[in-house]
């Protein structure tokens, strides 16, 4: 029973942010109707883009494509401040008019690639203002070069059609980012992106080699025109900040024929407790083909494997490393990489296909929150732990083991600054309709309150890619978002590396047109 409970579970966590999907590419269908041209930033723009891909509050299709990629139903409301007009590119030329027109007529623009940001800062404002959305959807092209063993990937692509093309083209290669194929490329590489490889390849920002962006005045660059710093930035500086990633160029891994999955579910009353208390050291200092991850919930954990082998050699390894967790033959599930890839959130109904699939029906409202834990917590804390995810409103607690290669890469390589931490934990809470938020939203924030004297400290460290507005906001004075109030938050998702990027910010967009809530501030001293 509580197998099947958590089975659901992870079926649920890559659907249940994702919204009823209408094709944007369908003007025709949809209603189109050509966008009433009556201010100066429409003008502008329209001397360069076709008018089928823009639209206005007026358009028949608007409200279908702003709630195209909607992943947290909270934000389909009345009360969200949407976007003026939305601009679907599909030619690098088309957003750098968008930038232009916007610097001169004073439209802001925020960028949606996958739309899976947490507080939907890619589609919303959370105060009144005019803004544009350029939404990459129409921009999802993936070019592999088997020889070198590289790709490059536009940013309106999601990973599951990234990991597709490459295995595809080259099956000896993968790509290692996060879990659930609906992810935008350009909003996830952004912000470092991992999932089930991190332990042998690191982030997927660890692995962009190129980029082409369009920066704060228009200009169309790549690695060599933007120099190094302004590349470093956009590796994990979190994305909107720098300009508009156009695609990017990226380094694909070797992954061996076959690899080996193991889902076991174990409850408390089967020892969950002391596996837990265990984990945190072993599953950090597992070589780095195998990564084990928990994903608890209610009284159940569910320990979930990727091992980069065969089942032959993962059940000695799990054998002599983790004992107590009992692996055995009839756990393994063998495949190829890509075929893991669906299996993981979906299991064995997920086929390879769904990686194209951009479409879901379930509908969830969410509020998410993260951590990073350096020292192990004490078996008692794990006790309390567990009686805190059966209270009301408990969500669900993902524990991602680092170690191995995304650990080993220094801190002050890219944005991305946790690399010394034994793991990683999203909090994450979800309900269905409207007004069911509240217990859900009071138990993160309570939960977190609970876990501050076991976790990171100085900062408390948390992942940009996990937005959380509780964190803090920019407040901006004479039209720039101030540092003070950006090291708030910038501190805890970026670590000493926040003033670099804050000195990049400044060098590149020292207006600050590029921003949001969380954008980091240019510091202009
Ligand atoms: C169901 C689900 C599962 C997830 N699983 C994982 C996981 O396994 N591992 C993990 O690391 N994370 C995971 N995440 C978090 C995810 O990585 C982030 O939400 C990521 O930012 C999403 O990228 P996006 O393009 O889909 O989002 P968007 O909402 O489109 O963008 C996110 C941010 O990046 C900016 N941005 C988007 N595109 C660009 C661009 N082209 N140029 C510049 N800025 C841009 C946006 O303005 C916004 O600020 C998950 C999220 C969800 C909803
Ligand atoms: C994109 O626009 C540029 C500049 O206008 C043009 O040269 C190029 O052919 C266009 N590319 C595509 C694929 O339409
Ligand atoms: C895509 O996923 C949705 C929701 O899970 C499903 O209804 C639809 O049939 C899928 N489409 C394809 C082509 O598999």
């Amino acid at each position: 029973m509580a197998a099947s409970k958590a089975f659901a579970l992870a079926l649920l966590l890559c659907a249940l942010s994702a919204t009823c999907h209408v094709a944007i590419s369908a003007p025709a269908s949809s209603g189109y109707a050509p966008v009433p041209i009556k201010d100066d930033f429409l003008s502008c723009v329209v001397r360069s883009v076709p008018p089928r891909l823009l639209f206005a509050k007026s358009s028949p299709a608007y409200g279908s494509v702003w709630s195209s990629s909607i992943r947290n139903i909270k934000f389909v409301s009345e009360k969200t401040v949407k976007p003026l007009y939305i601009i679907t590119p599909n030619n690098a030329s088309h957003i750098q008019a968008a930038v232009v027109c916007g610097r001169r007529y004073g439209m802001r623009l925020r960028v949606r690639s996958g739309g899976h940001d947490y507080e939907g800062l890619s589609y919303r404002s959370d105060k009144p203002e005019a803004f544009a959305v350029v939404d990459m959807s129409q921009m999802r092209q993936v070019r592999i070069d088997g020889k070198l063993a590289t790709a490059w990937v536009d940013s309106g692509a999601q990973l599951g059609e990234l990991y597709y093309a490459v295995a595809k083209a080259t099956p000896g290669l993968g790509f290692p980012a996060g879990v659930c194929a609906t992810i935008g490329v350009g909003g996830h590489f952004s912000g470092g992106g991992f999932g089930m490889l991190l332990r042998k390849f690191g982030t997927a920002a660890d692995n962009v080699i190129d980029a082409k962006v369009v920066d704060a005045n228009g200009r169309l660059l790549d690695r060599k025109s933007m120099g190094e710093d302004y590349f470093w930035a956009i590796r994990g500086g979190g994305g909107e900040s720098f300009g508009i990633v156009v695609s990017w160029q990226v380094k694909l891994v070797p992954v061996p024929p076959t690899v080996t999955v193991f889902q076991i579910h174990k409850g408390v009353k089967d020892g969950a407790i002391d596996l837990i208390t265990k984990w945190q050291q072993v599953a950090p200092a597992l070589p780095d083909d195998l990564m084990v991850r928990i994903m608890a919930m209610g009284q159940d954990a569910m320990f979930e494997a990727l091992y980069l082998g065969t089942c032959k050699d993962l059940v000695p390894l799990m054998n002599s490393r983790f004992p107590e967790l009992g692996v055995n033959p009839s756990h393994c599930n063998e495949m190829s990489w890509i075929q893991s890839v669906p299996y993981i959130p979906l299991g064995k109904s997920g086929t390879v296909k769904d990686l194209l699939n951009r479409t879901s029906n379930i509908k969830a409202f969410g509020k998410y929150k993260s951590d990073y834990v350096r020292d192990p917590i004490p078996k008692a804390v794990w006790e309390k732990i567990f009686t805190w995810l059966v209270k009301p409103g408990a969500g669900v607690m993902i524990m991602d083991p680092y170690g191995g290669k995304i650990s080993s890469v220094d801190e002050a390589a890219t944005p991305f600054p946790h690399r010394k931490v034994l793991f990683n934990i999203q909090y994450v809470n979800y309900w269905f309709g409207e007004g069911a938020g509240a217990l859900p939203t009071q138990w993160s924030r309570d939960m977190y309150a609970f876990m501050e004297p076991y976790v990171s400290k100085n900062p408390r460290q948390a992942y940009v890619n996990y937005r959380d507005l509780d964190l803090g906001v920019n407040q901006v004075v004479g039209d720039i978002s101030t540092y003070e109030s950006g090291r708030v938050w910038g501190e805890k998702y970026y670590k000493g590396n926040f003033e670099k990027l804050a000195r990049t910010k400044a060098r590149v967009d020292p207006n600050d047109y590029f921003r949001n809530e969380q954008s980091i501030p240019p510091l202009l001293k």
